[in-house]
């Protein structure tokens, strides 16, 4: 007997809607919000708005692709938090009055287990899976979870049994990206603008330091401090510091960015005796944070496991695969769930 999911995410500024059969994806919608980029971040009260103008045509559009009809859902999972309030609102009423209507159960997801739980989908559609991820990782596995929100050493001993290693102190890793990126007038969000300049710089150009913090925690917001004043103080020398060194710059913080938060996955991993390390949330679409992980797990003979880009940043169908697995074990959510935003 084959199970068919509706899943919805609307945390952020991302409006999404998937179909899987089982643990295997058929449709995968996202409407990302143009609005936000003309103020430099995500505007809560127009994110809200324009998850309501898109939720409707996304999930007829995930249904339509999925070549399934209403009547053959067997379930709806959303996710219920952690993101902003207002759009977390939109996703979770929706999922409640859907599954009201159809008198199926609902299956509430939270957003960071979804991140990682990517790493279960099964998808034909989109090859890149085969080539770039051999198989599903085994349990125990260690998984970088890197967000615009978060920064976390998680190790998974299974699907719903997940001891949190060390995480961020202050600022999380993609908002570190993002600040940087904003120093320099790259736009928002500033991450795929920076792997893309860093392609042509040189990563040693510049040195950054980066904290000592216990364990396997992180910080981030002195080095966003130290970029911000040694472009402080190289621009009273040249007013045009940032554009003449732009790639170099944007290879630099990454490189100091990517090289920490991998230093203490790799501490983790020996730590744990674990062989077998996979990275998740939207920093993991990084480049230069693919290829070190990559080459960091060939030195050890340990397995990386790197999620193709649509799973990366944020998607229905990590939000599927989690509601699945709880599906599996009959874990459903009362409809009167309010979402939570932390
Ligand atoms: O998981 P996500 O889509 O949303 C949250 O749950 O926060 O992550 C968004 C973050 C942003 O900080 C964005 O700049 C970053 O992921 N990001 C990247 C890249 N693509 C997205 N950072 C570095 N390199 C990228 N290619
Ligand atoms: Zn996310």
């Amino acid at each position: 007997m084959m199970t068919t999911i509706l899943a919805i995410e609307s945390s952020c500024d991302d409006t999404s809607a998937a179909v899987l059969r089982d643990n295997r994806l058929l449709s995968n919608v996202i409407a990302s919000q143009k609005v936000h980029e003309q103020y430099g971040g995500v505007v809560p009260e127009l994110a809200s708005r324009a998850h309501q103008q898109n939720i409707i045509p996304v999930v007829d559009a995930a249904i339509l692709q999925a070549g399934i009809t209403k009547e053959e859902i067997d379930a709806v999972g959303f996710t219920r938090g952690p993101g902003l309030l207002g759009s977390l609102l939109v996703g979770v009423s929706f999922a409640k009055s859907f599954a009201t209507a159809l008198g199926k159960p609902l299956i509430e997801v939270n957003h960071l287990q979804a991140h990682v739980l990517s790493h279960f989908i099964v998808s034909s559609e989109f090859g890149v899976r085969s080539s770039e991820m051999a198989t599903t990782p085994t349990f125990p596995f260690i998984c970088l979870l890197v967000s615009g929100g978060h920064t976390q050493i998680l190790l998974l001993k299974d699907y719903f049994d997940i001891e949190c290693l060390g995480t961020t102190i202050d600022d999380a890793a993609g908002e570190a990206i993002d600040k940087a990126a904003k120093i320099m007038d790259l736009g928002y969000p500033g991450g795929p603008v920076i792997d893309r300049l860093a392609k042509e710089g040189n990563a040693d150009a510049y040195q950054f330091a980066t904290p000592h913090i216990e364990g396997y925690n992180y910080s981030f917001s002195g080095i966003k401090t130290s970029f911000l004043y040694f472009l402080r103080d190289r621009l009273k020398e040249n007013p045009n510091f940032i554009e003449e060194h732009k790639a170099d710059l944007c290879a630099s913080i990454q490189k100091t960015i990517v090289s920490f938060l991998l230093k203490k996955v790799e501490r983790a991993a020996l730590d744990h005796k674990v062989r077998q390390v996979a990275i998740a949330g939207g920093v993991s679409a990084n480049s230069f944070l693919r290829s070190e992980l990559q080459r960091i797990c060939e030195k050890h003979h340990w397995q990386a496991f790197i999620p193709p880009f649509q799973f990366c940043t944020d998607n229905a169908a990590m939000v599927g695969i989690a509601s699945y697995f709880k599906y599996l074990k009959g874990d459903f959510a009362d409809i009167s769930l309010p979402p939570y935003t932390r």
